[in-house]
């Protein structure tokens, strides 16, 4: 079955594919893409942040619903000054400057992580891009910006603990479903797939309680290169696996 095709009127193949409604994305590898090519990392997250759009994109005209992307994670801080500082400075241009082409594809911008350690103009371009887009129906843009699965589970755990303290509710209420109702954002599924470039085979701290039976996808290729050639393997793949929730085949 063919797709529309994009812009630049790719065939969008779904014939042994399967798209998942809900997909992560961990954007890795843009210092090492710099570095290749003798430049400074921060080249590298300026091309990362464009291919961006691309994943979008495509992601759209495959009918993904909820796509979450790890931008800027709870450790990130551990970088250099100047590093976190060109980062924070390419989130406040980023969202302005892609909100057209955003509108265009009916994307909705959502943030997930911990806003509070932000710098305030972040905050407020973050606000801003979530508000104007709340209506749109394609997909839904998620990104982890200051984001821990750590810290989001600890925020849950405090939040239902602040209900037992109250005395609205005991402990042995506490289920899975109420931790799950009270991460960031509880209406969005949890992922059912999620990729990562740039060959570590790692979470980093990404949606930890979420991804409890995510499928992995890896591939060498560093996200600056991540393109709809590797989108779609990584569908094809997802296609083939065997998802079976702790019981047996079907
Ligand atoms: C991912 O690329 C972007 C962020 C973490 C913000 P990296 O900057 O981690 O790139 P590598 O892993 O050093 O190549
Ligand atoms: C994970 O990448 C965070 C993002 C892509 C935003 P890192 O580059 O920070 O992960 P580690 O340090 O290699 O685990
Ligand atoms: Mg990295």
């Amino acid at each position: 079955m063919a797709l529309l095709g994009n812009k630049k009127e790719k065939t969008y193949d779904t014939g042994d594919l399967k798209v998942p409604v809900s997909l992560g994305v961990i954007m890795d590898g843009n210092g090492r893409w710099a570095t290749n090519r003798h430049l400074p990392r921060s080249a590298g997250h300026k091309v990362g942040a464009e291919n961006l759009k691309e994943l979008c994109r495509n992601c759209v005209r495959y009918g993904v619903k909820y796509l979450t992307v790890y931008a800027f994670s709870t450790e990130n801080w551990a970088r250099p000054q100047p590093e976190v500082d060109f980062l924070m400075k390419l989130f406040v241009e980023l969202f302005d400057k892609y909100d057209e082409e955003l509108a265009e594809e009916g994307i909705r911008v959502r943030f997930t992580g911990d806003d509070s350690e932000l710098p305030k103009k972040v905050r407020e371009v973050c606000k801003t891009a979530e508000e104007r887009s709340k209506n749109r129906p394609n997909m839904q843009l998620i990104v982890a910006l200051n984001y821990g699965g750590r810290r989001e589970i600890l925020n849950s755990c405090r939040q239902i603990a602040e209900k037992v303290k109250a005395g609205e509710i005991d402990p042995s209420d506490i289920t899975e479903q109420m931790l799950s109702d009270n991460m960031y954002l509880p209406d969005v599924p949890d992922p059912e797939l999620i990729i990562r470039p740039s060959g570590e085979m790692r979470l980093s701290n990404f949606l930890l309680w979420e991804s409890a039976y995510s499928e992995f996808w890896v591939s060498d290729t560093l996200w600056p290169d991540f393109g709809y050639e590797h989108l779609t393997q990584a569908f094809r793949d997802f296609a083939s696996r065997d998802r079976r929730f702790g019981g047996l085949s079907k």
